[in-house]
């Protein structure tokens, strides 16, 4: 069978991150690709990281370069370019540089990997995707943001951690933007089948959920030079696993919605089924009142930031 071309493009603590998983669960062939000015740094991550496929026992060729000619043909392309927040930052406070940067990569792949799947991490993540998607001019289905996968692995994290039960039976869900105002839906998180709000008292669950708001910041507070990248590659990598093996995963995806949740054109987070070729399907689900205002809040503060973004570039 021939192995999926997988190219990721910002070969820094997220990228290398996702290369070193991507390879590890054998889900293609990787090129970690970053700027000219970083030289050779993306050829010495990938034969450091191909040196180690003899002690876990996985075979993929890793490759990293400066030169988009490399990337010819790739199957999925995961932009990870861009500046990390610092603390007191938020992540919209990386607009006007990330905006410039992913338009300039989402630019250079349309033309080299006109028919790959774009995985987009760089933040603000919501607007990133919006700006990937206007450049590509790629259809929505295969322009797709990660993020509530990052969120809802933290919220099912800390739930376990509440109950000391195992991760493996927390399930959860997620809907918005990545920002203060995402949503975590209490309504679709449960352990074992049994709903959360069942298991965990009201107020501490309102810390939980404001902890998940919160993660990205907590992190960057306990790192100071930078900000999340083991969770955030794990959760990239899962994603490029559904779409490379065609899992057909029922995760939280940002893709652009128009009549789907009333979002009217923008890229926000819902429910997807990701597989061959990206977004097979958007997921409605009806929202109670609280997770119906809390949604909207957060389509509006997406639309803020797109709205900043076109002043921009
Ligand atoms: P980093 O600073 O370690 O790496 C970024 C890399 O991008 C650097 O190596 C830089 O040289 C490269 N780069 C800059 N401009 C480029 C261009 N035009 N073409 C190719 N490469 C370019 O930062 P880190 O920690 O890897 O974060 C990357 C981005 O991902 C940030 O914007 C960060 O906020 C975001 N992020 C998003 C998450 C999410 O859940 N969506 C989670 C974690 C980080
Ligand atoms: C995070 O949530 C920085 O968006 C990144 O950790």
């Amino acid at each position: 069978m021939k192995r999926s071309k997988i190219t990721i493009i910002g070969a820094g603590n997220v990228g290398a991150t996702v290369a070193h998983w991507t390879a590890a669960a054998e889900l293609g062939d990787v090129i970690l690709l970053d700027i000219p000015q970083t030289e050779t740094m993306p050829a010495g991550k990938a034969l450091d990281l191909f040196e180690a496929s003899p002690v876990f026992g996985f075979d993929a060729s890793i490759t990293g370069t400066t030169d988009y000619a490399d990337t010819v043909a790739s199957d999925v392309v995961v932009i990870t370019a861009g500046i990390p927040r610092k603390p007191g930052m938020s992540r919209d406070d990386l607009l006007a540089t990330n905006a410039k940067i992913v338009g300039s990569v989402a630019e250079q792949v349309a033309k080299t990997s006109p028919d790959a799947v774009l995985i987009i991490v760089s933040n603000p993540l919501d607007a990133m995707v919006q700006r990937a998607l206007q450049v590509s001019g790629f259809p929505r289905e295969r322009v797709i943001g990660q993020a509530g996968v990052l969120d809802t692995a933290r919220f099912k994290a800390f739930i376990a951690a509440e109950l000391n039960v195992s991760i493996e039976d927390v399930s959860a869900m997620l809907l918005g933007g990545h920002g203060d105002t995402m949503v975590p839906l209490l309504s679709c998180a449960a352990v074992g089948g049994i709903p959360v709000s069942q298991l965990i008292p009201k107020d501490r669950l309102d810390e939980i959920v404001q902890r998940t708001r919160d993660g990205g910041a907590e992190i960057v507070k306990l790192l100071k030079t930078g900000s999340a990248y083991y969770a955030p590659a794990a959760a990239t990598a899962q994603m490029v696993e559904a779409v490379v093996k065609d899992k057909r995963r029922l995760i939280p995806c940002a893709v652009l919605c128009e009549k789907e949740y009333n979002v009217g054109g923008y890229c926000v987070g819902v429910p997807v089924v990701l597989g061959t070729g990206g977004v097979q399907k958007i997921v409605e689900i009806p929202l109670n009142a609280e997770e119906e205002q809390g949604f909207r809040k957060s389509v509006d503060a997406v639309k803020g930031l797109v709205e900043m973004m076109s002043g921009i570039v």
